[in-house]
């Protein structure tokens, strides 16, 4: 089957950040520091801790790796990191460091206590990943310089700094990097009542009135993702501004979500044609993630880190060693007849 040609970063309820980088709005919505920083609480009691111990000792912050689903709020959670230790910060990405000349700049410019944050750190090449092994253990880095006879390592000592490093999945990283870091926090999709929180800091920000009711809404269908949750505000905004709405509620929330055609549980068309294709042409599973994104015309990796996550979490599919199935609720939310089968 051919490739779907819509762009899932387009999604209403796509995790995905493109047009908030776009008009940098996300950025001006983003908390500063851990006590503004809403949920999360046990990533952020423990990272009070080391922070808060780390700053007594006189000493740089050891290295953070945070794990997650996209939007969850790890880049600025590294922000809010850096804040906390009255540092810098640089921010990058792993696909964009294509060779260690490039890793070598951006450890230059660091000043002691300083925070390198790398966005999808498991994309980063081989190369580049080996060269971070010295740097983040002893603080330096050899570099080859010319070639064949004349090739030599040329030493590079690097001041102490903190690398935060961000990926949607814990089994791509390599072991040897995965060891290198002291902290490891693995992030969860956002309870209801902190999504509610969130939704209404964000309405304050943006100087639009909101009810609980409508907070509340909103809340239940951000599949658990604070920017799913900031996004469907902004548009949710855009429909109670043209309808002379004063408010929001819960019924413009209702009424704008089902133009966006997002449902009472978050889900979106896709999710919804995942589901029937898997009901619809391998009987509710198992099937093969490879499988299921050749046929709905989707990437891999697009189905396992931007559908899956949300779908396993509230329950609709689940993992088995033979693929995924779907679960009864799965069958019982998109009102279709759960055939006589066991173990769903
Ligand atoms: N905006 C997006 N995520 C947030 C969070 N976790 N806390 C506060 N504001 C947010």
């Amino acid at each position: 089957m051919a490739k779907s040609d819509t762009n899932h970063d387009q999604r209403i309820v796509s995790p995905n950040d493109v047009d908030e980088k776009e008009t940098g709005e996300e950025k001006s919505l983003r908390p500063h520091f851990l006590k503004e920083y809403i949920g999360q609480t046990n990533i952020k009691k423990e990272l009070s801790i080391y922070i808060k111990a780390a700053k007594q000792r006189g000493e740089s912050l050891d290295h953070v790796l945070l794990f997650g689903p996209p939007g969850l709020g790890k880049t600025t959670l590294a922000m809010v990191i850096a804040n906390e230790m009255g540092v810098h910060i640089r921010t990058t990405s792993g696909p964009a460091i294509d060779k260690p000349g490039d890793l070598l700049s951006l450890l230059n410019e660091l000043q002691a206590g300083d925070v390198l944050f790398i966005d999808e750190i498991h994309r980063l090449p081989k190369v580049v990943e080996e060269m971070l092994y010295s740097a983040m253990e002893d603080f330096y880095v050899d570099i080859i310089v010319g070639q064949g006879s004349d090739a030599h390592p040329i030493h590079f000592p690097l001041p102490p700094f903190t690398l935060i490093g961000a990926t949607t999945q814990a089994g791509m990283l390599s072991a040897p990097l995965r060891d290198r870091f002291g902290i490891v926090e693995h992030m969860n999709f956002y309870q209801v009542a902190d999504l509610e929180k969130i939704v209404g800091r964000t309405a304050g920000i943006l100087n639009v009135s909101i009810l609980e009711s409508g907070a509340h809404e909103i809340a239940l269908r951000s599949r658990g993702t604070p920017r799913v949750a900031n996004r469907l505000l902004r548009r949710i905004r855009d429909f109670a501004q043209v309808s002379d709405k004063k408010d929001i509620d819960e019924d413009i929330v209702k009424y704008a979500l089902e133009h966006l055609k997002v449902d009472n549980l978050g889900l979106d068309q896709t999710d919804i044609k995942l589901l029937k294709t898997m009901i619809k042409y391998y009987d509710g599973g198992p099937v093969g993630i490879n499988t299921l994104a050749a046929n709905i015309g989707e990437e891999t990796d697009t189905i396992s880190e931007m559908y899956e996550p949300y779908l396993l979490q509230i329950g609709l599919i689940k993992r088995t060693s033979r693929g995924r199935v779907v679960t009864n609720k799965g069958y019982q939310h998109l009102n279709i007849p759960v055939p006589d089968k066991k173990g769903r």
